[in-house]
């Protein structure tokens, strides 16, 4: 038996449970040193496609957009995002990203997808006002129209809606659906509010990820009461993130999270 096992069995014969686990949260006894955090999530697993190859070029091209951005703080989020958004590509509909800030989300799962080659269009929802920071301090969102624009083409297929959720909807130009949406607007109560139209208007097998939804304490108590309602299935994520796909037909219901 190694030094490092014995100490270990010992510690685990003298100390309460409570005190080994303070313990092991504190000295992180069973992560490797490296391991990086993101956003609060840590695993001794390997992320290596999270720093190498396509998406890594791709959110590492696009991360700076927004000056504030630490280099793994969104990355796993954005990972997320677009493994969502790769798995909507074949569904009918539009996609739709709710809450864009300096644009680095919809820009990194824009450039995953390869949108432009998908005869979709993606909507965008933000006035550009740095409406409603939950932190302190100075409001670090984005204000300034125009630098999310020109990140993309003039004739992209990209729509600019530049209105709060949920006063937005009814929304133009959603006469195909939605294929996958994205919330992150940080206003849990507003985006819980734009919930039912949103369900009804996503196509089957579409998604709905909410970033807020169980991120820090979670946005349970928005969220939950209209995700029942409407008769959704929502799964919490290692990121924070609640992801809904609406059933396709025949499907059998998947099991609550
Ligand atoms: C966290 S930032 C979005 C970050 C962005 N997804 C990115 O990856 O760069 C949240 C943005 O949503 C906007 N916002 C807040 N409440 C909103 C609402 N009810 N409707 C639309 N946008 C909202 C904020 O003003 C801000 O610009």
């Amino acid at each position: 038996m190694s030094t490092n096992h014995f100490l270990r069995r010992v510690a685990k014969s003298v100390l309460p449970a409570a005190m080994l686990n303070y313990m092991r949260e504190r000295l992180r006894t069973d992560l490797p040193r490296h391991a990086l955090s993101y956003q609060g999530v840590y695993t001794q697993h390997s992320m290596r496609w999270l720093h190498e190859g396509r998406f890594a070029e791709i959110h590492d091209r696009h991360r700076k957009l927004n000056p504030f951005n630490a280099p793994n703080e969104t990355r796993l989020r954005q990972y997320t995002a677009c493994m969502f958004a790769e798995f909507s590509k074949s569904i009918p509909g539009d996609f739709l990203s709710a809450g864009i800030s300096f644009g680095i989300a919809p820009r990194v799962i824009y450039d995953f997808v390869e949108f432009e080659r998908l005869e979709k269009n993606y909507h965008f929802i933000d006035p550009f006002l740095g409406a409603n920071y939950p932190g302190q301090g100075v409001n670090p969102y984005n204000t300034d129209f125009q630098f999310v624009r020109k990140q993309y083409r003039e004739d992209a297929p990209v729509v600019f809606h530049r209105q709060l959720l949920p006063d937005c909807f009814p929304l133009k130009g959603l006469e195909r659906g939605l294929a996958f949406v994205h919330l992150n607007t940080t206003h849990p109560a507003a985006e819980a509010a734009s919930l039912q139209y949103l369900y009804e208007k996503l196509n089957p097998g579409g998604y709905i990820l909410i970033d807020s939804y169980s991120f820090g304490q979670g946005g349970f108590d928005d969220y939950d009461l209209v995700i029942q309602k409407i008769g959704a299935k929502v799964f919490s994520l290692v990121t924070g993130q609640g992801i809904i796909q609406k059933p396709l037909a025949g499907d059998n219901q998947p099991v609550n999270a």
